[in-house]
């Protein structure tokens, strides 16, 4: 006999079948025991009579004991039926159970939603938390979004490319994690901030279209939408003007969002845009929510936020409001080489850029730019922002010289995965989301990490630690 998923059994009416499980719900009737056996599937309800040879042993299954259950699929009485199970018409009369695993008294219930239950020890047990409904549903939502936009992006002429892991510092605007090398005592590769840089290289490789679901690392504080790594759907394209990229963005979320969430409705459509002007001073954000009612869980407020500086004053420094590569614009919107030279010299925070962010409910999910194309304006940027040219030739040298042999006009955008999934599925926070998260203060719980490393491992590397205080 082959095994089965438990869902399976609604159409299995007097056939033989083997399931496996976790035993849910113990109820003890005396002649008769119930339990409901639950995989990945779903849920189905076992039952087994005194009559059965197996009648002692099944007394010694527990809540989450791991089975196998060998059984007749039988209707159910009508009055029996529930309504709420799609097996609620049927039940598992069990011929033979073999207990494959016993459990320990598990820490905290799993089958309920879980937000009840200390977070802390939650991701202490991640393996646990993740057998309950709830996050077992927001991993398969991940895996079919991620599946969907996979596909939707190839049929548009997209190929997924891997980029390296082990880079080198990028200025996207927060701290480096680093990796020290032990072949090269003293130097360090940076986890990638977003593939940004690697992007722009396959536009001039000639690629053309783009995209990844890219691991981001940034040492910054962890909130609610932040996790020190994430995933963003990282995309760049050719030969393309902001429109071009908005509203393939717009057709990508629409077409997911209707055939994996048709309960959720789409406020606007085309999205608005606002200019980064019209929506400080309308809404006094630049990532309004534009719902109609914040209670409605199926109301979506997607937006575009356009026009935004190309500078913003940062501890009395110049920074960009998105990175570096972003084309600025002059404020009349003229494309004068001259006129956008003599402005970045003489009244650099004057002008506007191509940044674009996309924002839902509230949230930034999105942001990206066309890109500078043109070496001495990238330069004057990096000028801009204090690095001498000297330096910047030094860190960014590879990307300007790669400009010089002829480089495709080209833009992108990368939405943020996880705060979306968030939105969509209702979570207050992206570790729900997430498989194995960070907590708050970017710890893992469950591996213990950051840990001790040993002696002999830091010696490899050259590294020697400074007295530190815990
Ligand atoms: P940006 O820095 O705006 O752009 O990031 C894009 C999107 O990534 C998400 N995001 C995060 N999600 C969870 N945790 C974080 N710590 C975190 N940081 C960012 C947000 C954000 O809108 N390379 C550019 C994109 C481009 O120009 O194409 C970039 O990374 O949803």
């Amino acid at each position: 006999m082959k095994k089965i998923f438990n869902l399976e059994t609604k159409n299995l009416v007097g056939r033989e079948v083997v399931l496996f499980g976790f035993v849910n719900s113990i109820r003890d009737h005396g002649k008769l025991f119930f339990f409901d056996l639950k995989d990945r599937s779903g849920i189905v309800q076992c039952v087994i009579s005194q009559e059965n040879n197996y009648f002692g042993s099944v007394k010694e299954i527990k809540n989450q004991s791991v089975v196998m259950v060998k059984g007749q699929v039988q209707q159910r009485p009508p009055h029996l039926a529930n309504p709420h199970l799609p097996t609620g018409k049927v039940e598992v009369v069990i011929n033979e159970i073999q207990i494959l695993s016993q459990p320990k008294t598990l820490p905290f219930e799993v089958d309920s939603d879980g937000y009840e239950i200390d977070e802390a020890l939650r991701l202490k047990y991640r393996y646990l938390d993740l057998r309950r409904a709830r996050l077992q549903n927001n991993l398969r939502k991940r895996h079919e979004f991620l599946l969907f936009i996979r596909n939707f992006l190839d049929a548009h002429g997209f190929i997924e490319i891997e980029t390296p892991i082990l880079t080198k510092s990028t200025p996207e605007g927060a701290r480096d994690y680093l990796v020290p090398s032990r072949i090269y005592p003293g130097k360090f590769y940076a986890l990638p901030q977003s593939p940004q840089q690697y992007k722009q290289l396959l536009m001039v490789a000639g690629l053309e279209r783009y995209f990844q679901i890219a691991r981001c690392f940034r040492d910054e504080d962890p909130r609610g939408d932040r996790q020190p790594e994430f995933t963003q759907l990282d995309m760049e394209m050719s030969y393309v003007n902001r429109d071009d990229i908005l509203s393939l963005v717009e057709k990508m979320f629409v077409e997911v969002i209707n055939q994996l969430y048709p309960q959720k409705r789409i406020k606007t459509y085309p999205f608005p845009r606002l200019t980064y002007e019209e929506a400080i001073s309308i809404y006094g954000s630049d990532k309004p929510d534009l719902r109609n009612d914040p209670n409605d869980p199926n109301e979506l407020a997607f937006a575009f936020i356009v026009d935004f500086p190309m500078f913003e004053v940062v501890n009395d420094k110049l920074e960009t409001m998105h990175h570096p590569f972003t084309q600025p614009r002059l404020p009349d919107g003229k494309s004068d080489r001259d006129a956008l030279f003599n402005a970045l010299e003489k009244s650099p925070e004057s002008l506007l850029s191509e940044q674009y962010d996309l924002v839902l409910n509230g949230y930034e999910i999105g942001g990206g730019s066309i890109r500078t194309t043109d070496p001495e304006i990238l330069i004057k940027v990096f000028e801009i922002l204090g690095h001498e040219r000297g330096e910047v030739e030094e860190k960014f040298g590879h990307l300007l010289e790669a400009f010089s042999y002829g480089v495709p006009p080209h833009g992108g955008i990368a939405p943020g995965i996880d705060r979306i999934l968030m939105i969509l599925n209702n979570e207050p926070n992206i570790r729900e989301v997430i498989a194995f998260p960070k907590t708050g203060e970017g710890r893992d719980l469950m591996m213990n990490s950051p840990s001790e490393i040993e002696k002999k491992q830091l010696d490899e590397l050259s590294i020697q630690i400074r007295q530190v205080e815990n």
